[in-house]
């Protein structure tokens, strides 16, 4: 099994995310940590504890959820959330009770550490948020970077255009110095932008599916998807459906095979109109490895087998 810190800034694709890695046998989940992204960190911990308690793992004893980040590192701007996407509550409106549980005491930097430490060579970071978490890990003990055993990262947007601005992706543009601290840093990463991302796309067709299983839990994803799937209907026409970002992230983590990927250099700018923007090279150190090419057909077969 592979063991994994899922860093998410929960979000109708960070739930989607959450419930097939719950659901993926292949993954261990030693704990969810929050950030700031899609809404505030409060909110994020609470989606985040709210779809674990919908899967069942709520209570104690079960999967600990740690809060991060509430603003970026070094910025200093108000961040700016994605409401509009995501819904006013970041899961679509649909949450109608609030969760049971509650988040784990402690930090999520200082909980990344510590795992790492814990288990030397064998902790995957799987991040889909803004990369403050991660990067605040780093600063704080540079010597955990040879004891991860990978790093999968949901963000940016190599060789196609940025969705928040025509340049950059939301999670690299909502903490540009966190992401070019965390790809400057020699981890072992994997990078799922949006040049694989905006392929793997959940059609509307699948939510009509969720309600007529009468499944409460399929239920509950129809209804937080309706609103990211009618944002994704007016901004991206023709598109076919809803980016599945972050779940995609997890599929790489549990089968390696779905996506190639090439080994890049990455830098980020941090300044000006194009600030957020992910620029690889093939000169360079250290290299990431960036995932140009993704078998979707195979990734959303493999999702929607799991994810309820
Ligand atoms: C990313 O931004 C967030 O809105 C999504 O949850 C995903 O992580 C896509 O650009
Ligand atoms: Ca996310």
């Amino acid at each position: 099994k592979r063991r994994v810190i899922l860093d998410v800034d929960t979000g109708v694709d960070d739930a989607l995310a959450l419930a097939y890695a719950v659901h993926s046998p292949e993954l261990e989940l030693l704990g969810v940590t929050t950030c700031f992204g899609n809404v505030t960190a409060e909110e994020a911990t609470r989606n985040t504890l709210a779809v674990l308690e919908s899967l069942g793992e709520g209570g104690s004893g079960r999967i600990p959820v740690v809060e991060g980040a509430k603003e970026t590192l070094r910025r200093g701007e108000k961040p700016k959330y994605s409401r509009h996407v995501h819904g006013e509550d970041g899961l679509g409106n649909a949450l109608k009770t609030p969760p049971q549980g509650s988040a784990q005491p402690g930090n999520a930097a200082d909980f990344i550490i510590a795992e790492v430490r814990r288990r030397p060579h064998e902790v995957t970071i799987i991040s889909v948020g803004p990369l403050t978490n991660l990067a605040q890990a780093i600063e704080r003990d540079p010597g955990i970077v040879p004891l991860v055993r990978e790093v999968i990262v949901m963000g940016g947007a190599v060789g196609v255009p940025g969705n928040v601005t025509p340049y950059g992706e939301a999670n690299i543009v909502a903490d540009p110095e966190a992401a070019a601290a965390v790809f400057a840093a020699g981890l072992p990463l994997t990078l799922v932008g949006l040049d694989v991302t905006l392929q793997t796309l959940l059609p509307r067709t699948q939510l009509d599916v969720w309600r007529a299983s009468g499944r409460r839990d399929a239920l509950f994803l129809a209804e937080m998807c309706e609103h990211y799937m009618g944002f994704y209907e007016s901004c991206y026409p023709g598109l076919g459906g809803c980016g599945l970002h972050d779940p995609l992230a997890v599929g790489v983590a549990v089968d390696p095979s779905l996506v190639k990927a090439e080994p890049m250099r990455v830098t980020v700018v941090t300044e000006g109109e194009e600030t957020g923007r992910t620029v690889g090279t093939a000169e360079g150190e250290p290299k990431i490895r960036v995932c140009t090419a993704v078998d979707a057909d195979r990734f959303l077969k493999h999702f929607l087998s799991r994810v309820v």
